[in-house]
């Protein structure tokens, strides 16, 4: 009976040690890419251009950096190296990031949806 508990109460702890609940969701982040990205933003180094610049390899990328894409100047100016912590506040308002940026984007609210989007982000190389 003692044996039985500690094989539950291990399977229970290796259940919750299995599944973080912060852990970012790559795939989520596939649709929220889909949902509020897209019509803007491909995620291929080769295609249709959109409105801006493909988002291919964009984790570590410096900023204003993809060949042949014409950047306002605020965005080709700004400096910055996309890691997922720069990332995440341009995502959350990325005009108080890039004042000036063209990128007519409100920003994402939702916590999840940014790191879900961003891990997401990760996976295009
Ligand atoms: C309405 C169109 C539009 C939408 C929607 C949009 N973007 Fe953009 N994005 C742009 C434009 C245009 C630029 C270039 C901005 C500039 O030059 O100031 C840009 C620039 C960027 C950059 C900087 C790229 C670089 O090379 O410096 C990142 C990162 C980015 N967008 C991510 C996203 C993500 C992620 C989403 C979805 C959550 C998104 N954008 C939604 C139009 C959009």
């Amino acid at each position: 009976m003692k044996s039985t508990l500690a094989a539950l109460a291990a399977a229970f702890a290796f259940l919750l040690l299995a599944q973080p609940a912060a852990a970012a969701d790559a795939a989520a982040g596939e649709q929220v890419f889909r949902r509020l990205c897209t019509a803007c933003h491909i995620a291929t180094a080769e295609g249709r251009r959109g409105v801006g610049p493909t988002l291919f390899g964009v984790v570590g990328r410096k900023s204003g950096s993809v060949d042949g894409f014409r950047y306002s100047t605020a965005n080709q100016n700004a400096n910055l190296v996309w890691t997922p912590e720069v990332l995440d506040k341009y995502l959350t308002n990325p005009r108080e990031v890039v004042p000036g940026t063209t990128m007519a984007f409100a920003g994402i609210r939702n916590d999840a949806d940014r790191a879900n989007v961003i891990a997401y982000l990760q996976t295009l190389k």
